[in-house]
């Protein structure tokens, strides 16, 4: 087993409370399927999931990849923390004949029992949950022995883990505890969370196509218009004109770094299946 990790209950609650106001902000669904619509169906296939397997997919948002898998003929919960995401999701899974359930859930603390699924999924929703360890001892909770937990998270180096950097400097303090969200694209940090109660565990750093912005300004300005961490960011500073500047260069910056001469990109991504032991 892993060394518990007790997060303070106030903690985790003042988290949660943030966290789904943050997430809610903006238009989170028009990064999924305007963006990385690519990336569910990458997470359920490569978790190699079947008819009438009981999936769970933890930071489900909008469906990413729990509307693919329920298209597999899957028995699909998709869980998030942030329930405001769920009726672009309904919508969705209406529009392409897709049956599951949508279930408001903290990855920190699922509502389920141990082993109800066979496969767990988590398309780089569940590396926004703070304490690694808790999500990850969730995770693995869930997932009954033989069963498969598959991950796709955003790597340090790539676009996205980029991105949380440059946003840094111009964030409020995380709460005590908190570990960065793109660590999870860290194929040891995550075999390190999942310990030996799993096994066969195969990672792979794969790079999604990105050719939605023409320019850096265009990304940042969607960026700064439908995503919620960087409204959050904004917000932090939006008294500040000479600070909210200089983060509107740092992300021209970045996007300069990685797009080329037609805007076009690649975000870097980990991702990784591991059977429960
Ligand atoms: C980048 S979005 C990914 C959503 C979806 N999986 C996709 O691929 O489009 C991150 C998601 O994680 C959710 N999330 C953040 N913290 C969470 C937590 N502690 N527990 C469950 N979900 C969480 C957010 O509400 C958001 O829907």
């Amino acid at each position: 087993m892993s060394d518990t990790v007790i997060v303070p209950p106030d903690v985790l609650t003042a988290v949660r409370a943030k966290h789904r106001a943050l997430w809610a902000l903006g238009d989170y669904p028009a990064v999924a399927t305007e963006v990385i619509p690519a990336l569910g169906p990458v997470l359920v296939e490569a978790a190699g999931v079947r008819p009438g397997d009981r999936v769970l997919d933890v930071g489900a948002g909008s469906g990413n990849a729990a509307i693919p898998a329920a298209l597999a003929g899957a028995d699909v919960i998709a869980s998030d923390l942030t329930p405001e995401l769920f009726d672009a999701g309904r919508a969705a899974a209406a529009a392409s004949g897709a049956e599951l359930t949508w279930d408001e859930a903290d990855a920190h603390a699922l509502s389920y029992d141990d082993g109800a699924f066979d496969t767990v999924l988590s398309c780089v929703g569940v590396m926004f949950a703070p304490f690694h360890q808790t999500a990850a001892d969730e995770l693995v909770r869930v997932t009954r022995p033989g069963g498969t937990i598959g991950l796709i998270a955003w790597t340090p180096a790539g676009f996205i883990g980029q991105m949380f950097a440059a946003m840094k400097p111009f964030a409020p303090a995380p709460p005590p505890g908190a570990q960065p969200p793109p660590l999870w694209g860290d194929e040891e940090h995550v075999r390190a969370l999942l310990g030996d109660r799993v096994t066969t565990v195969d990672a792979e750093v794969r790079s999604l196509p990105v050719s939605r912005f023409a320019s850096g300004a265009e990304f940042r300005d969607f960026f700064k218009a439908v995503y919620g961490p960087t409204i959050a960011v904004y917000r932090n500073i939006a008294d500040d004109a000479d600070r909210t500047a200089e983060l509107d260069d740092a992300l021209l910056d970045l996007a300069a770094r990685f797009q080329d001469a037609d805007g076009a990109m690649g975000w870097e991504y980990l991702l990784l299946t591991a059977t429960r032991s």
